[in-house]
């Protein structure tokens, strides 16, 4: 069955690391002819650093507060596809402001999957020296309330294509 919903202004991407929060949203950008905004490129822009560089420079508290000022910029905007940080659920302050601007889809994948998806990148501070499922598996779990009360629609990735994804998530807007 396929609930409906009303349409809020935006539509929010969230999830662990590697779930394909960036990829689903850029494609369904092109299908709902929708601005698709990446919030890791934009404080990354904003800092003139990768996100590695700020992490290292001024630490991760620093890089918090970056997401959450972008978060709350983005969520005055309308009609736009936000592919967020994987961090975003850690406040209790930014769960509230997607739940208020934003339908929110939840894109989930098992440890061993997102190992496969993330294992050779450079760009993922957080599990630096610690590219194991194992870490993933504890991480997700530490995580994983505050991904599910945070969400709309929950969809699992792991044997679904872009393509299934996308249609999963045009079918739940109302
Ligand atoms: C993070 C996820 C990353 C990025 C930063 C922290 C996290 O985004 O925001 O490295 O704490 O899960 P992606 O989920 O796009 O990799």
């Amino acid at each position: 069955m396929v609930m409906k919903m009303s349409r809020k202004k935006n539509i929010a991407l969230i999830g662990f690391m590697g779930t394909g929060k960036s990829t689903v949203a850029r494609e369904l950008s092109k299908k709902l002819n929708m601005k698709f905004v990446e919030m890791d490129k934009l404080i990354e822009e904003r800092e003139g650093m990768k996100i590695t560089e700020i992490f290292e420079s001024k630490g991760e508290e620093y890089f918090r507060s970056c997401e959450t000022e972008v978060l709350e910029e983005l969520s005055n905007r309308k009609n736009i596809i936000i592919s967020c940080g994987g961090g975003i659920v850690l406040k209790s302050h930014n769960r509230e402001v997607l739940k208020s601007c934003s339908t929110v889809f939840l894109l989930r994948a098992t440890s061993e999957t997102i190992l496969e998806r993330v294992r050779y990148s450079k760009n993922r501070p957080i599990l630096s020296g610690n590219m194991n499922s194992t870490f993933i598996y504890g991480l997700m779990k530490k995580r994983e309330a505050m991904y599910n009360s945070s969400a709309d629609v929950i969809i699992d990735t792991d044997d679904k294509s872009i393509h299934d994804i996308c249609r999963k998530i045009q079918s739940s807007l109302g």
